[in-house]
């Protein structure tokens, strides 16, 4: 029997806060899947955080104040063909249209046992944060990741239930990675 909770963005706020990482405070045994997505926590997260190059927000349990996931985020310009200039409607003559990019995003496993919905979660909210960036600083249409299918293959279904298109740019050159996008706006 299956008796994980599950959590969306209506109850989210009763068992947990989003912060962004800061380099003091502690962030316990974080432990997914993918060693390298651990790993980056440790040093990789708080200096490209310093130097600019990707900023991290934690998801944290209120009972524990332990990170249940996270998600790095960085601008981006995503390449668009034709076709899928018609398809969202952008008749533009721009070779790129602006991006918000999932750089990392992880749920910790000992989290995903007792929660559902967390990496969905941490989708909506880079969600928020970006439609935040329209609203108040500079324009983003677009949600991207290189999604990660060397390390996880069933991921491309992950982001497909979250509302990601395949872009027809497809592969980065080692087929690690499919790039993705969400249209924010329709
Ligand atoms: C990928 C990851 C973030 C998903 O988080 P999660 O909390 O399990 O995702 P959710 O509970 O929100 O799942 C949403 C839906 O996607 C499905 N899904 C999630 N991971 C999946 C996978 N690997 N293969 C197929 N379906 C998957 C879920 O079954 C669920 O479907 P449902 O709504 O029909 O029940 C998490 O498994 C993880 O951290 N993996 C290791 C790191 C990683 O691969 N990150 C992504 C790199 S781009």
């Amino acid at each position: 029997m299956n008796t994980r909770l599950s959590i969306d963005s209506a109850n989210a706020s009763k068992h947990f806060y989003l912060e962004p990482l800061a380099p003091e405070k502690a962030i316990g045994n974080f432990n997914c899947s993918v060693g390298e997505y651990n790993e980056y926590l440790v040093e990789d997260a708080p200096r490209s955080q310093k130097d600019h190059i990707a900023k991290t927000w934690f998801l944290r349990e209120l009972r524990t104040d332990l990170p249940a996931a996270y998600i790095s985020l960085i601008a981006d310009a995503i390449k668009l063909s034709f076709t899928e200039k018609e398809l969202h409607d952008l008749n533009y003559p721009f070779k790129t249209i602006p991006a918000m990019k999932i750089a990392k995003l992880a749920v910790d496993n000992a989290f995903a046992g007792k929660y559902k919905g967390l990496g969905s979660l941490m989708i909506q909210t880079a969600e928020r944060l970006a439609w935040g960036c329209n609203n108040d600083y500079c324009a983003c249409r677009f949600l991207t990741v290189d999604a990660d299918i060397e390390h996880n293959e069933g991921v491309r279904t992950f982001y497909e239930k979250n509302g990601f298109l395949l872009n027809s740019e497809l592969y980065n050159k080692n087929r690690k990675t499919l790039s993705m996008r969400k249209d924010l706006y329709r």
